[in-house]
């Protein structure tokens, strides 16, 4: 198949890929031309573990291109749209931009071909969208498909090429079965490894990706209420999360208490959800999510007031080591990450702060170049403090607590993801704060 891919971030530059893997021909389009430069040469713009690799056979293969320029689609039987839908400034709504600026480019570009090809939504958009979309691609005779995307940064190739599932949101009548057809042709690896697809309509298909954010996000702000609870009744959330996880209608998976939930997802997501459900007039439903955001963000203040705790009046001045940048491992992204938000209100109250990741120091050195760094963990623990842990790579999760002592000047450690053994550091010395343990 011929294929477009409008918008290269992490979801467009790796469904490109992927999709050329797959044996389509394929053009990436992107405003940015630093991005599509970067691509066409083969260097992934951010970190993701198996995507450089994917990018340069990709490439090799003469499969996937790149342009600045929308028009060289013109040829393409299908248009994905994977633009980004960032959180309106001073809003909690999602900022359309971009979706509304790439189907009005892909009208004019029917218009002017007079091919009609489908379009594919799967940037995440508020509901009701969709059809709104949908109305403006038949006036120039192309079928939209709402088909939401659920990879998970860190995990994006494979989620890409095995998700769970495909959710296709489409009309009902001849246009969409045929339009079905369309896509499941470029998907026909997925569907003969068969893996679910489901059709609906457009509205559940918006749905089913805010819906699953939000679920996630209201079962990590769940242990994370459970935190505050045990952090005054002396109980260890841990143990809590490990014993009602056993019953399989709660499950383990995102029972993880700690510092919180961050990234470019899950806080625009709900927060998107909670602005468009007042436009519906339906407030009160997922007014929750007002609390799930504000119980996330309590971890950070929590993380920060424990090195306060820590430090008392000796804090400015003090060397804070923070182990961690990205809001999560295997990712350099920075956007609404907990672990910058604490190493930059630390620096505000005088901290002389030093971070040090894996992966995300080459972004941090750019969207905050106040903050120190270091490259190496050694170097960066050197004659600490305190040591806060707020992204959980393992490069940290592993550090040895007799020797990680010898480094610093003053052994207290806040672990703000629950990832370290309480009794073995403090056994070497430390003291150890944890969240929502004792
Ligand atoms: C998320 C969804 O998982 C994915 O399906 C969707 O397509 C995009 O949003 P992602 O943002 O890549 O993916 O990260 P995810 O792995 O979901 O983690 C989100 C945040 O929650 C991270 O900051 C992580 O540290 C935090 N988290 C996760 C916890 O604090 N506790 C947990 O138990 C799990």
């Amino acid at each position: 198949m011929r294929i477009s891919v409008i918008g290269c971030g992490y979801l467009g530059a790796v469904h490109a890929a992927c999709m050329a893997d797959l044996g389509h021909h394929v053009v990436g389009v992107d405003v940015d031309p630093g991005k599509i430069a970067a691509l066409a040469e083969g260097r992934a713009p951010f970190h993701e573990p198996g995507f450089p690799e994917l990018l340069a056979r990709a490439l090799d293969c003469g499969r996937l291109t790149f342009t600045t320029d929308i028009a060289r689609t013109a040829d393409a039987q299908v248009h994905f749209v994977c633009v980004g839908t960032p959180q309106l400034p001073g809003s909690d709504a999602a900022d359309m931009t971009y979706v509304d600026a790439s189907v009005t480019a892909l009208v004019e570009l029917n218009k002017a071909s007079g091919r009609t090809p489908i379009v594919v939504g799967k940037s995440t958009v508020p509901v009701g969208t969709a059809a709104r979309l949908a109305a403006q691609l038949e006036a120039v005779g192309s079928t939209l498909i709402w088909n939401p995307e659920f990879l998970r940064e860190g995990y994006a190739v494979n989620d890409t090429l095995s998700p769970d599932r495909i959710v296709y949101g489409l009309p009902q009548g001849p246009a969409g079965e045929a339009a079905r057809e369309v896509l499941d042709e470029v998907y026909a690896d997925q569907l003969r490894r068969k893996i679910p697809r489901l059709t609906t309509d457009y509205a559940t298909a918006e749905l089913v990706k805010v819906a699953a954010n939000s679920f996630l996000a209201t079962k990590i702000s769940f242990i994370n209420a459970m935190a505050e609870i045990c952090e005054l009744t002396g109980a260890d959330v841990t143990q809590l999360a490990g014993a009602i996880g056993m019953d399989d209608r709660i499950g383990k998976k995102f029972l993880q208490a700690g510092v919180g939930f961050g990234g470019g997802c899950l806080p625009k997501d709900i927060r998107a959800f909670t602005a468009r459900a007042d436009e519906l007039g339906a407030h009160d439903s997922v007014g929750f999510l007002r609390e799930v955001d504000k119980i996330n963000l309590r971890r950070r203040d929590r993380v920060v007031h424990l090195a306060q705790e820590a430090l008392g009046d000796r804090l400015p001045g003090a060397k804070v080591t923070i182990l961690g940048a990205a809001f999560k491992p295997h990712s350099d992204d920075l956007r609404d990450s907990p672990a910058v938000e604490v190493a930059t209100r630390l620096s505000a109250l005088g901290a002389d702060v030093v971070v040090t990741d894996p992966a995300a120091l080459p972004p941090l050195a750019r969207l905050h170049p106040t903050l120190k760094q270091a490259e190496q963990i050694d170097g960066a623990l050197k004659g600490a403090d305190l040591v806060v842990l707020v992204t959980e790579w393992r490069e940290f999760v592993i550090l040895d607590p007799v020797e990680t002592a010898t480094l610093v000047n003053a052994p207290v450690i806040i672990d703000g993801r629950n990832v370290l053994n309480p009794a073995k550091w403090r056994s070497a010395g430390w003291t150890y704060y944890g969240l929502g343990r004792p």
